[in-house]
C-alpha cells in the first residue's frame, strides 16, 4: 500500500527521493496532472511504471529533470537543434511545454519506447523541483494514472486507478494547470506539435514561425506520436457523447448529464427553460476550465454517473489542448 506523504514537508521529499534511488516508484505533483516517477536512468525502475500503469510498451515516457543543463545531458543533438530547444526553454521552463529531441545513449530503450529520440520537460511545481534536486536523476514520470483513464490532478485520483507498486504519494493538492503539458517535436525537420497543452501553437509560433500541428489523420503521424496510438481519458461512465448547441436541445429533457461552460448552459436555458437532470457547469475560460476538467470526470464516474453528454469545444487557440482532451474521453 503506497504511503501517502504531505509534499510541503522536508521529510517527504527525503523519504520519496531516497525510494527512487533504490528503484521504487513515487506519485509526485507537478503543475500540470501528478505523474508517476521512477529513476529515469534505470531501465529496471522505468519497466516497474509500465507494470504498474498497465501502459503498452511502445508509448515513451517523459524524463523530469531540473534545468534546461540538464536536459542537455539527456539529449545528443545538433547545434541547431538546441538553440531552439534553448529558445523554448528560455519562453516556457519550468513550465508545461515537454521537447522531443534525439537521446544520449545513457537514456534506457524503455524509457524511448525504443525510438532514438527522448521526451524531458522541467517541471515548475515546487514539490516536483524539490524532489528532483533531492534525488538528483531524471525522473520518468507519465501521468500517475491507470493506462487509459483519466490524468490525476489530486493525490487522491491516483489511488482511484493504480494501487500495486507504488511506495510513496506526494500529496501536493490540486494541480494549477490541470491537463497535460504540450508536446513539441524537435528532433525533425519542422518543429511539431505531438500532443496539444496549454502552452499554444500561438506561443510557440512566436519563437519557432515554422511549428505546425500533428495531422492526427496521417497515418504517419502515428509513428511520430506513439501516444495517439491508444484509447485515452476514458472515464467509467457507460455513455460519453459530444454535443453541440443543437443536439443539446435535443437531449435536454433526457436523462444524460451536461458537462459544459456557464455562459453556454446560461445561453440554451433562457431559450429552453430549467433541466430536470444536472448540469455541471465549468469556466468560461480556458485555464479555469482545463483546471477543473479531470476532477469533475473523477466527481462524476463517483457519483455512478451513467451517461454524459460533453460540449463540443472550439478547437482554435488556447481551446485545443482541452478540446483534444474532450474528443478523447468520448472516445473519438
Ligand atoms: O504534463 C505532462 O506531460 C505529464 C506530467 C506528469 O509531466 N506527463 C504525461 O506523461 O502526460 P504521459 O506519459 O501520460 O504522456 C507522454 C506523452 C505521450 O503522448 C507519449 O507518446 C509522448 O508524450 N512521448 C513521450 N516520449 C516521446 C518521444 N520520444 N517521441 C514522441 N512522443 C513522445
Ligand atoms: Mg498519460
Amino acid at each position: 500500500m503506497a504511503l501517502i506523504l504531505d509534499g510541503q514537508e522536508r521529510e517527504s521529499i527525503v523519504r520519496a527521493a531516497a525510494a527512487l534511488r533504490q528503484g521504487q516508484l513515487v506519485a509526485f505533483p507537478t503543475e500540470t496532472v501528478y505523474g508517476l516517477g521512477a529513476d529515469g536512468l534505470s531501465g529496471a525502475a522505468v519497466e516497474r511504471i509500465f507494470a504498474a500503469k498497465g501502459r503498452p510498451a511502445d508509448n515513451p515516457v517523459i524524463l523530469h529533470v531540473t534545468d534546461f543543463a540538464a536536459a542537455c545531458r539527456v539529449w545528443q543533438a545538433s547545434a541547431a537543434q538546441l538553440a531552439r530547444a534553448r529558445a523554448c526553454a528560455e519562453a516556457f521552463w519550468p513550465g508545461p511545454l515537454t521537447i522531443v529531441l534525439p537521446a544520449a545513449t545513457e537514456v534506457p530503450p524503455a524509457v524511448r519506447a525504443g525510438l532514438p529520440t527522448v521526451a524531458v520537460r522541467v517541471p515548475a511545481h515546487p514539490v516536483a523541483q524539490a524532489l528532483l534536486q533531492e534525488a538528483q536523476i531524471p525522473l520518468a514520470a507519465p501521468s500517475a494514472n491507470r493506462s487509459g483513464r483519466p490524468s490525476p490532478t489530486r493525490a487522491d485520483h491516483v489511488l482511484r486507478t493504480l494501487s500495486e507498486g507504488i511506495a510513496v504519494i506526494l500529496d501536493g493538492g490540486p494541480t494549477a494547470v490541470g491537463i497535460e503539458s504540450t508536446v513539441l517535436d524537435l528532433s525533425s525537420k519542422e518543429p511539431r506539435i505531438l500532443r496539444p497543452g496549454m502552452v499554444g501553437r500561438a506561443e510557440i509560433a512566436a519563437l519557432l514561425p515554422e511549428v505546425r500541428d500533428l495531422e492526427a489523420a496521417e497515418p504517419q503521424s502515428i509513428l511520430a506520436s506513439p501516444g495517439l496510438r491508444h484509447r485515452h481519458y476514458a472515464p467509467a461512465i457507460e455513455r460519453v457523447a459530444i454535443a453541440d448547441e443543437s443536439a443539446f436541445e435535443h437531449r435536454w429533457h433526457g436523462d444524460e448529464v451536461f458537462l459544459m461552460r456557464v455562459s453556454t448552459f446560461r445561453r440554451l436555458e433562457r431559450t429552453l427553460g430549467p433541466r430536470a437532470c444536472p448540469v455541471v457547469m465549468l469556466p468560461d475560460d480556458v485555464e479555469g476550465f482545463a483546471r477543473a476538467l479531470f476532477d469533475t470526470l473523477y466527481r462524476l464516474e463517483h457519483a455512478r454517473t451513467s451517461a454524459l453528454a460533453l460540449e463540443a469545444l472550439p478547437g482554435e487557440g488556447r481551446w485545443a489542448g482541452v478540446c483534444d482532451r474532450i474528443r478523447r474521453a468520448a472516445g473519438k
